[in-house]
């Protein structure tokens, strides 16, 4: 790739996704990225052929500009949308600016949602966690995937604050409809500093993934008979 995503070096579990994707879902599907930053995910699967929705509302991590770097370092960013151009991948990437959880609904189904380490910015913690995940969840098609890797307590304030969740908390939304295929979680590991975080740093991270099956009584019928 010519560009790079300034979260290039952060740890992600995207890969778990990216293979449950290219598992269950047909060459072309469409992804939808909540919180796609500068591209780290929205490139590497347009790049692969999925048609990707790229819903951000930082207008920096889109267009570009002057952004503070660790080391006291300043440089100017390539946004989302030129390196999407930058790639050619432009034309399979459907790029919403708007902060999910005041966006209308698309209107469509996806194959697959995924967010990375989105949820716990504190202008989400407005609303109920329930209402960011459900939201995802109702961007699913049957069959369709879902997918989250999100920040667990780590400091003392945190734990007050539900969008800093774990595992078996998040799994209490997906029940009925949906079966969780995949947990996951880190132990306590140090990140590198990086923008917006100036200094290494401590996290906790989670996974999960889970499918959408809506015919759960369809199933319970087959099991009953
Ligand atoms: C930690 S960053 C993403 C880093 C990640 N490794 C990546 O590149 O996807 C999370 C992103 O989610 C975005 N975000 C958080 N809440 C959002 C919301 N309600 N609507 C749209 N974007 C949101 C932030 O603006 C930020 O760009």
């Amino acid at each position: 790739m010519r560009t790079r995503s300034l979260w290039d070096h952060t740890l992600t579990f995207f890969p778990q996704f990216l293979a449950a994707v290219e598992e269950q879902a047909a060459p072309g599907a469409t992804v939808a990225i909540i919180g796609a930053s500068d591209g780290k995910f929205v490139l590497p699967l347009a790049a692969a052929g999925y048609r990707v929705i790229a819903v951000e509302r930082d207008p920096l991590a889109l267009h570009g500009g002057e952004v503070h770097l660790p080391g006291d370092k300043r440089a100017h960013t390539t946004g989302l949308v030129d390196r999407l151009k930058l790639e050619a991948v432009y034309d399979r990437v459907q790029v919403v600016e708007e902060d999910f959880l005041q966006a209308e609904p698309l209107g469509m189904l996806c194959d697959a949602v995924w967010t990375s380490c989105s949820w716990h910015y504190s202008a989400n913690h407005r609303s109920p966690l329930a209402e960011f995940v459900t939201r995802m969840q109702a961007m699913v098609r049957p069959g369709g995937l879902f997918g989250a890797e999100f920040m667990m307590p780590v400091e003392q304030r945190h734990h007050g604050i539900e969008h800093y969740t774990s595992p078996e908390k998040l799994r209490r939304h997906f029940i009925g409809d949906w079966d969780v295929l995949l947990t996951l979680r880190t132990n306590e590991f140090t990140e590198r500093a990086h923008v917006g975080r100036l200094q290494d740093h401590t996290h906790r991270m989670g996974l999960l993934l889970a499918a959408h099956t809506p015919h759960s009584s369809c199933h319970q019928e087959k099991k009953d008979s």
